[in-house]
């Protein structure tokens, strides 16, 4: 494996909706380069999501510089590299190995991750979620709904609680934000439903916090008072930004917030 020896990391945020990299600095978890993005390519087949990842990857600066890394954030299922599951993409990404795919296109080793695991990431080491301790939830709220649960502030990837199933529907498909513009729900009708959805989270894994990102919590004012919880429950610092600032803290090894395990055993 490359050794990352830059305190500056790319990461790259793949959604359902866009597609966004940067360049970012890893002491003070803010964007060193314009933010690109991308529409995803309607369909989100892997080939064409493939490059528009690495025509971002190519604009951005030193990009070809193997000592920054390089993190890449999917929604799905992300497990040794490959893609498990595909919501709001293609169903070619299931099973796939899609890291590999990845580095062939760039040309590079990546750092191969969920996105609501990135965005967990980066609140836990720079944002909302820094130095908080107990069970942590952080849910995004885009075209889906992603999860993130940290503990102490270590990450347990994978989470994937927004499909819950709640009233015989998966919980995502009603009360993410794509839900809500679809279905022209106002505030008020959309925090019943996220009520819902946080309530039963609170019955199925007790957390201490919930911290909600997403575009949409720059308005967290309008709709985080009506959800009717017993949780604290805030918005994210990062947003939309979370991803992009947790794919590339997760690639760097160097500068993990997570010390690296030892390997030789003691
Ligand atoms: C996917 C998750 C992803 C979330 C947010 C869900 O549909 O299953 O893996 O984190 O959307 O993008």
């Amino acid at each position: 494996m490359t050794k990352h020896t830059s305190p500056v990391a790319i990461g790259i945020d793949i959604g359902g909706t866009g597609i966004k990299g940067a360049t970012v600095d890893l002491e003070k978890g803010v964007f060193l380069s314009d933010r690109i993005k991308i529409a995803t390519p309607a369909g989100g087949l892997p080939d064409d999501i493939v490059a528009v990842v690495a025509d971002i990857v190519s604009q951005l600066p030193s990009s070809d510089d193997e000592s920054i890394a390089l993190g890449v954030a999917f929604p799905a299922i992300v497990k040794h590299g490959r893609t498990l599951s595909a919501a709001n993409v293609s169903d070619e990404w299931i099973g796939l190995k899609a890291e590999k795919k990845f580095e062939k296109a760039i040309g590079r080793d990546i750092t191969f991750v969920n996105d609501a695991d990135a965005a967990g990431f980066a609140e836990a080491r720079f944002g909302a979620a820094k130095d908080v301790e107990g069970v942590t939830l952080v849910t995004t709220l885009g075209t889906g709904i992603g999860t993130a649960l940290l503990f102490d502030g270590v990450l347990v990837p994978n989470a994937e609680l927004g499909h819950l199933e709640i009233d015989g529907r998966d919980i995502e498909t009603v009360a993410s934000y794509g839900a809500k513009e679809r279905d022209d729900l106002g505030w008020e009708e959309w925090a019943a439903l996220l009520t819902t959805f946080y309530r039963r989270l609170e019955r199925l894994i007790a957390p201490d916090l919930f911290i909600v990102g997403g575009g949409v919590s720059k308005h967290h004012e309008q709709f985080l008072p009506l959800i009717d919880i017993d949780t604290p429950i805030i918005a994210a610092t990062h947003r939309n930004k979370a991803g992009i600032l947790g794919a590339a803290a997760m690639a760097d090894r160097g500068h993990a917030a997570v010390p690296e395990r030892s390997t030789t055993g003691a």
